[in-house]
């Protein structure tokens, strides 16, 4: 079919559309349109190609959505080696690489030299070929020799051009090949994972698994659904261009539209570099991906040359590696926990050991799984890892260092808290006390359903929990609304503003949104997510309950178990009582009345969050922005009410000053939300 020359034209006028849009929002962080208005665009364009299938080009935007599956991926030589890097774990070394550095270049022992510091993030290395401009072929590191060819899973990347330059009046080299990480952001990495357990697939155990698993992919419509994220770091091949430099080269990248990261400079001198990665380093837990460290590289390519390469690492590059999460210490005890739904997690009690700057005293272990499974034994020397926020665990013991009189564990066969016999089902690894009135899981309960993610009571934690439940004023979550002033008075620790302020806090709960509420109760499987998405379809608390299985399963996001989990817990008469107690309380048990939306201070409004904040994490800021019925989303557009904005904040500040978006920052958010 022949294609008349106005359809051909506004064919390409899209493309280019398109290319431009997608560019400003996946490299520059910083869109000029609406997602509805690309979305159109696009819509059009594949509208186009359908009716005239002799337009679609493979630098198309339309052909990001992955190719037929294949049986295997074809084998790349790599013409120039894709290296590794030496390791340092302290200023220390780097100084003797450095030292070394000079050593060979024959310079003065204290001599300075330019180096280019770049954050070395936490994924997967690839090459990524152009020819003429166009994304001719990628492919994986492998052993750094032979890689597998990945061109169709690269091209579902946003953020990695299938044509270069994008913009600007810089041509492209007749052959150019990109180096660089694919790597999941932890939002991302968060986000995917969440799906997956709606979804009851397994999870994956951190971001660089799942970005390694999403690019080795043989169905690439896999990879496409996939949220990855590219950012490029070096040259390989390079003809029609000349860099001299690794600054320049990195010059290059940008000025072709690959992205390139904001946090890469260059410095004089070593002091001034060492500087830079003492601060940047200190922010490791609030970056928005992970990293492992920094690299630091000559920058001079002639310089580069003169040093070469001794093994795999070159010897003008070297990684500066964060200190360990990981330590060894002593296993002096194993107790265990009996957790909100009765499940019986076993701790380890260990020697005080600093890792990374925080004191570890306890660890988890999981289950008694885990425990047989690695052979860990009371006495034992042991390794433990702590990462970012997450509980720290024990990961292995050091046999090495056994004496001899370790002890194995062997799993209580009672409840700690009410006595009676614990149970294990054959299939699940878990232990449970199934006894519904044991005092530890209502406490557990308790404090659960007051917690910060559910109703949010000031004041009720662990402690007030268990002195509720110890003294038996609370039988069940209903309880809590009945307690007097008098009855807290008898607790060990209140006088009468404490027991005041704590009953407000509860008065002040039934108003809370009914996700809340049903997140509260504590149902198996049913956190935050699922409680909003439940509320969102069903409204009511009567039409849950009221629901079928299969009317809950058939809710996008919901697996099996976690509709069967749903009405089972409804079917207990229990939980029908506490229900009907909690509604003649006047706790907010549907949307319509009290919803989500409407019911917070930053109800309709919407936030965008940038840059480093100073006390709370960016997860937590969305955290609490949500809790108070306020919507997060990731570009500044007209539709912004706030962009919050922390230090570094980077495009989105100037795009909302363009935009007239206010911007506040962290004080003032927690005064929007009245803390
Ligand atoms: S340079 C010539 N720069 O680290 C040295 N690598 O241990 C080769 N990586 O396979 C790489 N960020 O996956 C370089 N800014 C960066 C990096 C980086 C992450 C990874 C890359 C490589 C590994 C080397």
């Amino acid at each position: 079919m022949t294609v008349p020359p106005d359809m051909e034209s506004e064919a390409r006028e899209l493309r280019e559309f398109l290319r431009y849009h997608s560019y400003r929002y996946h490299v520059l962080d910083s869109p000029e349109i609406s997602d509805g208005e690309y979305d159109r665009a696009l819509a059009r364009l594949v509208e186009l190609e359908g009716e005239y299938p002799g337009l679609v080009t493979a630098d198309s935007p339309t052909q990001r959505v992955g190719a037929a599956p294949s049986p295997e991926f074809e084998p790349v030589l790599h013409e120039q080696p894709m290296l590794s890097l030496d390791d340092a774990f302290d200023v220390a070394q780097v100084r003797q690489w450095h030292a070394r550095v000079l050593r060979f270049l024959e310079r003065e022992p204290d001599s300075d030299i330019e180096l280019v510091v770049e954050p070395k993030v936490d994924g997967l290395a690839v090459s990524i070929l152009y020819r003429d401009g166009a994304l001719d072929r990628a492919a994986t590191r492998g052993d750094g020799y032979t890689g597998e060819n990945i061109t169709p899973n690269a091209r579902t990347i946003r953020s990695i051009p299938l044509r270069i330059p994008v913009e600007g009046a810089r041509t492209a080299p007749s052959v150019c090949e990109v180096r660089g990480e694919v790597y999941l952001s932890l939002q991302a990495f968060e986000r995917l994972n969440q799906e997956r357990a709606g979804r009851e697939e397994s999870l994956f155990a951190n971001p660089r698994n799942a970005a390694a698993g999403s690019v080795r992919q043989l169905d690439s419509t896999i990879t496409a659904r996939r949220p990855l994220s590219f950012l490029g770091y070096g040259l390989g091949r390079l003809e029609g261009a000349t860099v001299t430099s690794q600054w320049e080269a990195l010059q290059l990248l940008r000025d072709l539209g690959i992205p390139v990261s904001g946090d890469v400079r260059r410095f004089a001198s070593l002091g001034e570099a060492l500087s830079y990665c003492r601060d940047w380093m200190a922010r490791r837990d609030s970056l928005a991906y992970e990293a492992d460290g920094m690299v630091l590289k000559v920058n001079d390519f002639e310089l580069q040359e003169r040093l070469g390469v001794v093994g795999r690492a070159p010897r003008w590059a070297v990684a500066f590696k964060f200190a360990p999460r990981e330590e060894m210490t002593r296993l002096l005890d194993i107790g265990v926990n009996v957790g909100r739904t009765g499940v019986v997690t076993p701790y380890a009690v260990l020697e005080p050991v600093n890792i990374g700057g925080v004191i570890v005293r306890q660890a988890t272990l999981h289950n008694e799984d885990y425990i047989s499974e690695r052979d860990i034994r009371i006495g034992d020397t042991v390794v433990v890892a702590r990462a970012g926020d997450v509980i720290p665990r024990v990961v292995a013991p050091v046999v090495s260092r056994r004496t001899g009189g370790e002890q194995p564990f062997v799993m209580p066969t009672q409840c700690p808290s009410c006595g009676q016999g614990l149970i294990r089902a054959e299939d699940e690894a878990a232990t449970y006390c199934t006894n519904s009135a044991c005092p530890a899981q209502l406490a557990r309960h308790i404090e659960y359903f007051a917690s910060r993610g559910a109703m949010d009571i000031e004041g009720l934690g662990e402690r007030v929990s268990q002195q509720l439940v110890d003294a038996g004023l609370v039988r069940d979550v209903a309880h809590l609304y009945h307690l007097s002033q008098d009855q807290l008075l008898g607790l060990e620790g209140f006088a009468e503003k404490r027991a005041e302020g704590l009953l407000a806090g509860i008065e002040d709960s039934k108003a809370r949104p009914f996700w809340r509420v049903l997140m509260g109760l504590g149902i198996r499987r049913v956190g935050g997510v699922v409680a909003q998405t439940l509320v969102e379809h069903f409204r009511s608390l009567d039409r849950l309950a009221a629901a079928t299985e299969e009317e809950i399963e058939a809710v996008h996001g919901m697996g099996p178990h976690t509709a069967a989990a749903v009405t089972q817990w409804f079917a207990q008469p229990s939980n029908q009582a506490v229900v009907d107690r909690l509604r003649r309380v006047g706790v907010t048990l549907e949307q319509e009345s009290v919803g989500a939306a409407e019911a917070g201070a930053l109800a309709g409004r919407t936030f965008v969050i940038t840059g480093r904040l100073a006390h709370l994490t960016r997860a937590q800021v969305r955290e609490r922005i949500l809790g108070a019925g306020g919507k997060v989303t990731e570009t500044v557009s007209r539709s912004t009410d706030y962009l919050v904005a922390g230090e570094d904040p980077g495009s989105k500040l100037e795009r909302a000053a363009k935009l007239e978006v206010t911007v506040i920052g962290e004080d003032e958010l927690l005064r929007l939300l009245g803390e």
